[in-house]
């Protein structure tokens, strides 16, 4: 199917589409399931074809997590998986950061990334010379590097983590003192749980940098009965003021067990639908903060990637041997 054809809401697809519809109709309008669905079954149909999977991490809109996403999860979760997945090609529903590790870890499949804009202010915060500068200030102090930066962030550094290994990998090495890049609140979590001493960045996400303590102060008021729960990424006050800090699996199962009657998830608005689907009884507080890159990625640009083999990630291969050799050594970690 063409994507021209793919636009029309048939018979057919009505009842190919009707299980997944099932799943998301608590959180997606029917009127919006009619522009939507072609695409799912267009999509659904492709990837068997092209021996593709799709990793969808959990900010993805609920009409790409739950109906065409193969793979979901947090950072953590994707790179094992793309490191497990015996597909030939791997389409990452993600941002671009996600792609290239799975690029790093997957050197010989092709790796899709339906928009190479799709980036990350975290990623963008910090640059491989910028690591050489710190590695020069601070000699001898081992570089733990987030893996929401560039390849070429990774290349310079001894060991990656994620939101939910970061204070396990920090341990793992056996120092006193490491330099960690680039997320300054990430860092500062990291610093509250360990003896490890934390060099940081003053590296921010721009969507978990928004939110305040007064802002949970204000729902407090509001609810009296609501569950807080908070991404690392966020302020320290933000934390602070929080019932659980997690990465957003970590969240996703602590609704799963505790089942609030509210919940405020303070991180990407689109989780929080994708979890309401799952979950009708607890009532989701949405504050609106999107990641406009997460954003990028839609259905029709899905569908033309899968169509197209393009846009593919590629790393250059010097930079990729030592990136690899960092991302390799967290999955050993974790
Ligand atoms: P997680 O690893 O917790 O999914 O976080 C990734 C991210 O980009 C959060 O903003
Ligand atoms: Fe980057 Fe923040 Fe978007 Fe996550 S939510 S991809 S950290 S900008």
């Amino acid at each position: 199917m063409s994507t021209m054809e793919a636009f029309d809401f048939t018979e057919e697809i009505a009842r190919i589409t009707a299980p997944l519809y099932e799943r998301v109709k608590t959180v997606i309008p029917e009127a919006e399931w009619l522009v939507h669905a072609p695409y799912v079954a267009a999509i659904n149909k492709l990837k068997v074809e092209r021996n593709a999977v799709i990793l969808a991490h959990n900010y993805m809109t609920p009409e790409i997590f739950h109906c065409v996403g193969d793979l979901c999860g947090d950072s953590l979760a994707l790179a094992k998986m793309a490191q497990d997945t015996d597909a030939e090609v791997i389409l990452l529903a993600g941002v671009h950061f996600m792609a290239e590790t799975a690029k790093l870890l997957n050197p010989d499949k092709t790796v899709l990334m339906p928009d190479l804009g799709a980036g990350c202010t975290l990623a963008s915060s910090i640059t491989g010379a910028d690591v050489r500068a710190l590695k020069v200030a601070h000699p001898g102090r081992p570089v733990v590097t987030y893996v929401n930066t560039s390849a070429e962030v990774k290349a310079e550094s001894d060991i990656c983590c994620t939101s939910s290994n970061a204070v396990k990998v920090v341990e793992s090495l056996g120092v006193d003192e490491v330099i960690m890049i680039p997320d300054e609140y990430l860092s500062g979590f990291v610093a509250s749980q360990t003896k490890v001493k934390i060099i940081p960045w003053k590296g921010h996400c721009v969507v978990h940098e928004a939110f305040t303590a007064a802002e949970i102060a204000e729902y407090r008021d509001m609810y009296d009965d609501i569950a807080v729960i908070a991404h690392p990424e966020c302020p320290g006050e933000v934390r602070d003021a929080a019932d659980f800090v997690g990465s957003t699996s970590a969240m996703i199962d602590w609704v799963r067990t505790h089942k609030p009657k509210r919940v405020f998830m303070v991180t990407e608005c689109s989780m929080s639908d994708n979890v309401a689907a799952e979950e009708p009884e607890v009532e989701f507080i949405r504050p609106c903060n999107l990641c406009p890159y997460m954003k990028m990625i839609t259905l029709p640009k899905i569908l033309a990637a899968l169509e197209t083999l393009e846009p593919r990630v590629e790393i250059p291969e010097d930079v990729a041997r030592r990136a690899r050799v960092s991302v390799e050594r967290m999955v050993a970690v974790a």
